[in-house]
């Protein structure tokens, strides 16, 4: 993995190339989660008939003892959500049209314990406390009281809020950022080994955004889970992505994937570095350059393209 320059120089940055001797080096292990070959038609067969991605292939390796995370980024409309979706199995982006989605090596049949899915919106449960939404995952899997509000309490001191005057809350009566704590600690308590994230941190303002991402790296060095992140921020995709997967339009598709090193220090300080600049602003060229391509595109104004 690359690492930052301590002179402040960019670190180098590789082509989807470098896949394939990631996957080389990690050909025991299955992929953590791979696409080949996948297209999704939503409204097949009828007027409505659209293609939202279209031969969709990446390959995300299962890095033993650490796991990554992987940054979409691409404009509106590109089919962000409808990959991540693919990957948790949820209707109606699942099943695909055609190709094959596998997680750890096994085809997605529908949802399952291995993943977790945090969304933009906040998804808790209104009529449950914080605790109660933090530990649901674990009431559903049948765990005794004492033994997940334990657990609840934990997991709620680790995503920064205070078990002793938050748990009890409903929420109502928690900000966005905090709310989004809970999402992500209700989550991570069932200890998936993929996380799919849909834009978690789209809502927060920019201070507490950067906070949210120094938080996720610390839970995910400790989680170790592999990571999809969907975002527009493209220094948010940076910052936290082991790789990033650039996708175009008309229809959906993976343009670039981009290599970049871990993060090392807090969001504050890497996202003032030069380096940092220079590759958010290549990626800014590409992403504007996909934009282009798409207008240009002779398919660009109805975008309902027949899947080859
Ligand atoms: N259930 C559905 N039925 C029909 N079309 C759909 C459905 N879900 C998504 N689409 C279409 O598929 C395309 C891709 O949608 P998707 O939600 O995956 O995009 P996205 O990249 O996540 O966009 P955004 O950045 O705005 O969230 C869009 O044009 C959308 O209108
Ligand atoms: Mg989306």
């Amino acid at each position: 993995m690359n690492q930052p320059d301590p002179s402040g120089s960019p670190p180098a940055s590789d082509s989807a190339s470098d896949s394939a001797s990631d996957s080389a080096s990690t050909s025991a292990r299955p992929a953590a989660v791979e696409f080949r070959d996948v297209t999704k038609i939503y409204g097949r067969g009828t007027p409505r008939e659209y293609v939202a991605i279209s031969h969709v292939s990446f390959t995300i390796p299962d890095v033993a003892d650490h796991g990554e995370i992987s940054s979409f980024l691409g404009p509106s409309g590109c089919g962000k959500s409808t990959v991540l979706r693919l990957v948790a199995g949820l209707e109606p982006q699942h099943p695909p049209t055609s190709g094959t989605v596998t997680v750890l090596g096994r085809p997605v049949i529908g949802p399952g314990a291995d993943r977790g899915m945090v969304f933009q919106d906040y998804t808790s449960f209104d009529n449950r406390t914080v605790l109660d939404n933090v530990a649901f995952g674990l009431e559903c899997r049948g765990v005794s009281r004492r033994e997940r509000e334990a657990e609840g309490l934990e997991w709620i001191a680790k995503v920064g809020l205070d078990p002793r005057r938050d748990a009890r809350k409903y929420p109502h009566e928690l900000s966005g950022g905090m709310r989004q704590r809970v999402a992500i600690a209700r989550t991570l308590i069932l200890r998936p080994r993929v996380i799919l994230m849909d834009e978690p941190f789209g809502a927060l303002d920019p201070a507490t955004r950067l906070d949210m991402q120094d938080m996720l790296i610390s839970l995910w060095r400790e989680v170790q889970a592999t990571v999809l992140f969907v975002t527009h921020s493209v220094e948010e995709a940076v910052y936290l992505g082991d790789r990033v997967f650039v996708m175009g339009t008309t229809p959906g598709r993976i343009v670039d994937e981009v290599r970049l090193p871990s993060p090392t220090r807090n969001a504050r300080e890497i996202q003032s570095e030069p380096w940092f600049h220079e590759q958010v602003n290549a990626l800014h060229a590409r992403i504007e350059q996909v934009e282009a391509a798409a207008k240009r595109s002779p398919n660009g104004a109805s975008r309902q393209i027949q899947a080859g």
